[in-house]
């Protein structure tokens, strides 16, 4: 018998799929921070994560039995991965699952943040009829700056080019598709782009990667998407960026610090903010927990 410690909610039909199976037993409890995780863990063999709980070394160190950790969606920032590769444990997500969602919810936030939805909403029900007030632009024959081109920066380029965009992308590694995407340099990226949209994991090197220098070299009113990870850009240089004009409007799913605490930016009347909501559809859910539910019937049965 296998013990399963799953600590956020899952999708119910994948977790239903889990408890089908004899060999499992599933334990459903959530909201538990460090010190509940580390009298929780002992006894479990796997543990099963969406983005609240977070796996650090102390809750590895305090597990007896645990052999594989899966979180259900694309990024591992709250799992220590180095601390579970370190005591044998697994780590597994599921990269691919929400790439449409994220891809999506992120072309939701361009379009928004081009035509005044945010502001035009609250006008709305403030109950004004500011009709002159919320004049935006088109994004057809606009230059779409994808930075990070995986999975989730192509679809977002795919589905600009099905706007009429143009699409330039940077990365690091060479950019591996069959859409019309020209691959540049970031500094050439950061001058010819009309709407930058990053699509990058935090990490030593790409934290702050946009900061003032960058916005220094963007077009004077650049759009500026974020549904990746917050520390990638340096929200003080864009409020900065935001209050000189250099960046017309910033659509923001996720921050620095989450739950968000920078109402200073928040509350810029030029920033559409949500709260990190980008894989949160049902269709990826659902397929990020069936996911799940195949990495550990494969791994046990
Ligand atoms: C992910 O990494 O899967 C997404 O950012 C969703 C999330 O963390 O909630």
């Amino acid at each position: 018998m296998k013990k399963i410690l799953v600590c956020d909610a899952l999708d119910s039909d994948a977790f239903a799929e889990l408890e089908a199976v004899q060999d499992f037993e599933v334990t459903l409890k959530t909201g538990m921070d460090e010190n509940a995780l580390i009298d929780t863990i002992p006894g479990f063999h796997a543990a099963v994560v969406r983005s609240a709980s977070k796996i650090t070394k102390n809750v590895i160190d305090a597990s007896d039995e645990l052999e594989i950790i899966v979180r259900a969606g694309i990024g591992l920032d709250n799992v220590d991965v180095a601390a579970a590769k370190d005591k044998g444990v697994q780590v597994n997500n599921t990269p691919s699952a929400t790439t449409i969602t994220v891809a999506e919810h992120t072309f939701g936030l361009m379009l928004a943040a081009v035509r005044n939805h945010g502001p035009a909403n609250l006008s709305m029900k403030a109950h004004k009829w500011e009709k002159k007030k919320f004049k935006g632009s088109e994004l057809f024959g606009k230059t779409l700056g994808i930075i990070g081109s995986g999975r989730i920066g192509l679809a977002v380029a795919e589905r600009g080019l099905a706007f009429g965009m143009n699409a330039v992308a940077f990365d690091i590694v060479d950019i591996n598709t069959d859409l019309d995407v020209r691959q540049v340099p970031l500094d050439e990226l950061l001058e010819v782009a009309d709407i930058i949209s990053l699509h990058l994991p935090v990490t030593a090197s790409t934290r702050h990667m946009i900061s003032n220098a960058q916005f220094d070299k963007m077009k004077d009113g650049i759009v500026i998407v974020n549904a990746s990870r917050g520390g990638v850009v340096h929200e003080d240089a864009l409020l900065k960026a935001l209050e000189s004009g250099k960046v017309r409007a910033a659509a923001i799913d996720v921050y620095e610090e989450e739950p968000a605490t920078n109402f200073a930016l928040i509350d810029h009347p030029n920033v559409l903010a949500t709260p990190h909501i980008g894989a949160a559809a049902g269709e990826g859910q659902k397929r990020a927990g069936m996911e799940v539910a195949k990495i550990l019937k494969d791994k046990y049965l």
